[in-house]
């Protein structure tokens, strides 16, 4: 249905209007008697073969909306009827912020692709919290927070804290973001030095409360060996409980889009099939550096419940996905649930 008709309409307008609009329309929509019983019948599928428990927490389903898509924690109750086994919002700013000038969304659908320039642009975390208190779904939703563009690298941990301390008590557990490319310098948080101390600093807060609360780390696809290894590190020596990879990717390699097009776009995160085997290979990576048990989250380029399998014998513990629910809208979770109930 998404695919035949609704993803056809949808595609013919600006990306980002589109982004809005379908909020809207979903919110809407919600409002009328029985849709969200519907959403739930179409799209959920309930079996404990789908089961997962990782830091403490019980996941209904392993495919999650990776962070990005309902930014200000919006439409958290309707998208829990889309069939998510978890949802995360952010990234998240202590104030609120513009992100960069538009255009900054793009679809690339030859690549099935999207590149995206947005800057964190969220309300802030102030915004966030009042969302979170009055949501009714109980489904498990996950704080990714970030730094203001205006704040300076060496006051970055600042900005940690405050998104960390004010969400505390409203999201089942945290991502710190160091790996998106459209917020300048941002990416150089992922060095180990500073990358340490944030984590470090976060940690301690986070054992100083009554329970604390997952801790994970998202990544880039596009580090080095040498900079997995050490993420690898700082994931013991701070004892992180999972990590997210990954992120968008800055490479523009294997594109099927014309290089024009590509070039005229500009800079941004790729996202979609062109970061599958990036972020497949990371994934990898991580499963057979950090053992059978640490939780990996498996984020990028799952378009289809085959590319969900990939990332499951990868070594993720549990999925995201982004660009395959503009691409292919809620039936792509049904699929990927039911095949790995059929395993
Ligand atoms: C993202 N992504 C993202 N990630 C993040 O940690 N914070 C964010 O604010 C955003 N924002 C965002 C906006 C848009 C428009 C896109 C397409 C993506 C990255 C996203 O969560 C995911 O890691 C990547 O997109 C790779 O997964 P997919 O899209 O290939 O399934």
């Amino acid at each position: 249905m998404y695919k035949a008709f609704i993803r056809p309409i949808l595609f013919l307008f600006d990306p980002e209007k589109v982004h809005h609009f379908t909020f809207s329309t979903i919110r809407f929509l919600s409002f009328l008697p029985g849709i969200n019983w519907l959403w739930k019948r179409l799209y959920t599928i309930t079996n404990k073969k789908l089961e997962r428990e990782y830091f403490g927490l019980k996941f209904p389903n392993p495919v999650g909306l990776a962070a990005g898509f309902d930014k200000d924690a919006k439409l958290i109750d309707q998208l829990a009827c889309f069939g998510f086994g978890f949802i995360e919002i952010g990234t998240l700013t202590p104030k609120g912020q513009p992100g960069n000038d538009k255009p900054r969304l793009f679809r690339l659908k030859k690549d099935k692709a999207i590149i995206n320039r947005m800057g964190f642009n969220n309300q802030g975390v102030e915004a966030a919290v009042k969302k979170l208190k009055g949501r009714n779904s109980s489904i498990l939703v996950g704080g990714n927070i970030g730094k203001n563009k205006i704040t300076p690298n060496e006051d970055a941990f600042k900005d940690y804290e405050i998104t960390f301390n004010q969400l505390f008590d409203y999201v089942d557990y945290f991502v710190v973001n160091v790996s998106s490319p459209n917020t300048p310098n941002l990416r150089a948080l992922q060095d180990k030095g500073p990358l340490t101390e944030i984590l470090t600093k976060l940690q301690a807060i986070n054992n100083e409360k009554d329970k604390r609360k997952p801790l994970l780390l998202k990544i880039a696809p596009d580090l080095t060996e040498d900079q997995l290894q050490d993420i690898v590190e700082i994931a013991r020596d701070v004892k992180l409980d999972g990590l997210i990879a990954t992120n968008t990717t800055i490479s523009r390699e294997g594109l099927a889009t014309s290089k024009d097009k590509v070039a005229a776009i500009g800079v941004g995160g790729l996202s979609g099939k062109p970061v599958r085997d990036m972020s497949t290979q990371v994934i990898k990576y991580l499963r057979k550096n950090l053992g059978p048990n640490f939780p990996i989250i498996g984020v990028g380029g799952i378009m289809s419940a085959q590319d969900a399998i990939e990332k499951l014998d990868a070594g993720a513990s549990l999925l995201q996905i982004y660009t395959g629910f503009i691409y292919e809208g809620p039936e792509l979770i049904k699929d990927i649930n039911k095949k790995i109930a059929s395993l």
